[in-house]
């Protein structure tokens, strides 16, 4: 059996990732990863194959990549199949669809104007706190429509959410008191009441009182709005800035073609997956270059190691604007595949926009790296802009 031997969760190797992952690419496309008593797939084939197909790699059972987790807090959208994953799926989705966004899409702007017309007026800023964080905080939190107090404790819930999500190592552990307090507020009546009317987890409810979901299930869609929803977005757009900073060529093109703001922020993504990996589990024994997996076996996919994959990206390492990425995996793929990614491009993309028609340089200061169990990105980002 091919096995690699390193701690994928240790604070080194989330720093610095993507060694490690060349390497398990390099010894075969299913490896055994002993430390964690996990198999994985980091090619882009298999990885993307994996996701298309739920059939044999199921998320009924958790896609984290601890028992603790997927044996405790199963019910929300990601860790079902079809067709029970499509009911939810479509509730999850109604007010995320493309369509659905067009309504939303002045505030946005908007917002963005203000926010960077400031962000310029001050000159230098943390690009994560000042900038990324604003959109989703002040625009998408209010969406979601939960009551003050949870707004409030959103982006703290969402990292602790995505720690636990990792291996059951020190982060893992601590994460698990916040998840279990989100957990109660997502049951609690006077948050249920509390709930603005016209937001989307109220919907979910309405969409239970119809009869689309059973009403057990919406406590656990509540999640689903509030643990995605802010961080990978804000990291995503952090990653971005930072690009176009080590890479002036790049925003010199972006600022003078804004048509390739989409493909930057692809490109942005599959260079720099701000969700690193989730598990699925093998439904039946799986044969992989004359290694059996298991039925039954757990299965890291690895999207930010998928979308370095030489075998499918002509130099994965390069951020280039021009390449067309849009199949990179950051956003998932097949069933499961982002239902917020829409709003995430939008809010993006208006920021981009703002930077664009105000900036010629983003200048970068010395970073520091968020620490997450699954998340990859800054937690500070010293940005002076000229
Ligand atoms: C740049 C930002 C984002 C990234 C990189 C991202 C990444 C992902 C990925 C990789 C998956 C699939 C995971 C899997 O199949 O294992 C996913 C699913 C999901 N995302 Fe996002 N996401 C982002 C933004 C958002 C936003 C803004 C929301 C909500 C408003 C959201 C809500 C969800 C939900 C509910 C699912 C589960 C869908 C399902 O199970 O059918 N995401 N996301």
């Amino acid at each position: 059996m091919l096995t690699y031997d390193a701690d994928l969760y240790a604070d080194d190797a989330i720093l610095e990732p993507y060694g490690h992952y060349r390497t398990i690419r390099d010894l075969g496309p299913a490896v055994f990863l002993s430390k964690h008593r996990l198999w994985c797939f980091a090619r882009y084939d298999e990885v993307r194959a994996a996701l298309r197909d739920y059939t044999t790699f199921s998320s009924a059972q958790g896609v984290a990549a601890n028992d603790v987790i997927n044996t405790q807090s199963l019910g929300n959208t990601i860790t079902t199949d079809p067709p029970e994953h499509n009911k939810m799926r479509r509730v999850i989705k109604a007010p995320l669809a493309a369509a659905a966004l067009q309504s939303i899409v002045p505030a946005i702007e908007e917002e963005a104007e203000r926010l960077v017309e400031r962000l310029v007026r001050q000159k230098s800023f943390d690009g994560i706190a000042d900038c990324a964080q604003h959109l989703p905080v002040t625009i998408v939190s209010k969406l979601v429509g939960l009551p003050e107090v949870g707004r409030a404790n959103m982006l703290r819930w969402a990292s602790a959410t995505f720690d636990a999500l990792g291996t059951m190592n020190d982060r893992g552990r601590d994460a698990l008191p916040h998840i279990q307090e989100l957990h109660r507020y997502c049951t609690d009546e006077a948050t249920l009441k509390g709930l603005a009317q016209h937001g989307w987890a109220a919907a979910i409810w309405r969409a239970a009182d119809e009869g689309h979901v059973p009403r057990s299930k919406c406590p656990a869609m509540m999640r689903d709005y509030v643990s995605p929803s802010l961080d990978t977005t804000i990291l995503a757009t952090g990653s971005l800035l930072w690009l176009f900073g080590r890479y002036p060529d790049q925003w010199d093109k972006v600022r003078s073609d804004v048509s390739l703001i989409p493909g930057a922020i692809n490109e942005a993504i599959r260079l720099e997956s701000p969700i690193r990996g989730f598990t699925r589990v093998a439904t039946r024994e799986l044969t992989c270059e004359g290694r059996t997996i298991q039925s039954g076996s757990r299965i890291l996919l690895l999207y930010a190691s998928a979308n370095r994959d030489e075998r499918k990206w002509r130099d994965p390492e390069t951020f280039d604007t021009e390449r067309d990425a849009r199949d990179q995996l950051g956003f998932g793929f097949g069933p499961h595949v982002c239902v917020g990614m829409h709003l995430a491009k939008l809010e993006i993309t208006a920021l981009v926009r703002a930077f664009a028609r105000r900036i010629v340089r983003f200048e970068l200061g010395e970073p520091e790296r968020a620490i997450n169990n699954t998340l990859r990105g800054f937690a500070r980002l010293p940005v002076t802009v000229h």
